[in-house]
């Protein structure tokens, strides 16, 4: 399968990265290879201003300038998101410590691709991967208070409010406010055991 080739560029962190799988998704280590696919989605206005460091325009050097800087660091993993079937890549998630903010879980998905669940889908991946491998006891989020499609994704995947802050976006070169989350390992858990029980049976009330 395509995605799952690791023919890729050097990237610091591939060694690290594990490949997570979900039904429709492979989520792997980004690679220079991939940089003239995250140039073509990344470069999207919409992307830009509703994340913190992606700027606009986005050209193929910034894609391999991200790709090069990618941090060796532990407690960092980026992760590509690519379809299995076609192995086309369809955007970017990671986790780590942001320059302004403390650790928390970004992700974006490229426009063509936008309204198939993938977001959620792969956050969750990238969910139940942390709370496996790490001991951390809760994980962090932010949108932009107008970011209606991410602040659904983080619902979906049990993140719950927790206040507003302000971020700052790189490609408005201004600061904006932000809804923060926070999903904590006990719901997380709680969730996933919800996950497996069965819908009880309804009987009619009538005599
Ligand atoms: C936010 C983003 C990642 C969502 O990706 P996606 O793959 O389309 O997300 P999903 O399909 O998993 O879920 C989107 C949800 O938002 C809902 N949604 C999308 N636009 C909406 C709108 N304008 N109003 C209400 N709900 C909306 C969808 O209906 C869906 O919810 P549902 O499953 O309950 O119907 C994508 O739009 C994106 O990358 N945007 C730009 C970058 C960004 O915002 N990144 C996140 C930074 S915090």
């Amino acid at each position: 399968m395509a995605a799952l080739q690791m023919t890729c560029g050097p990237s610091p962190d591939v060694a690290s990265t594990p490949v997570l799988e979900t039904s429709r998704l492979i989520l792997r280590a980004p690679c220079l290879d991939d940089a003239a696919e995250i140039a073509a989605l990344a470069n999207n206005r919409k992307i830009a201003e509703m994340t913190a460091l992606i700027p606009h325009p986005y050209t193929l050097e910034d894609a391999t300038g991200w790709l090069s800087s990618l941090p060796a660091e532990s407690g960092h993993w980026n992760f590509a998101i690519a379809e299995r079937e076609s192995g086309k890549l369809v955007g970017a998630c990671g986790y780590g410590k942001r320059h302004d903010l403390g650790p928390e879980i970004g992700y974006w998905v490229g426009e063509p691709f936008w309204g198939r669940g993938y977001a959620t889908e792969a956050v969750r991946a990238v969910i139940d991967h942390l709370f496996s491998a790490t001991s951390l006891d809760e994980i962090a989020a932010g949108c932009r208070v107008t970011n209606v499609a991410s602040r659904r994704v983080l619902e979906k995947c049990g993140f719950q409010w927790t206040g507003v802050a302000l971020f700052r976006v790189r490609a408005l070169g201004a600061s904006v406010p932000a809804d923060q989350f926070k999903l904590e390992r006990r719901t997380w858990a709680s969730l996933r055991a919800w996950g497996k029980s069965s819908l009880p049976k309804v009987a009619s009330a009538r005599p």
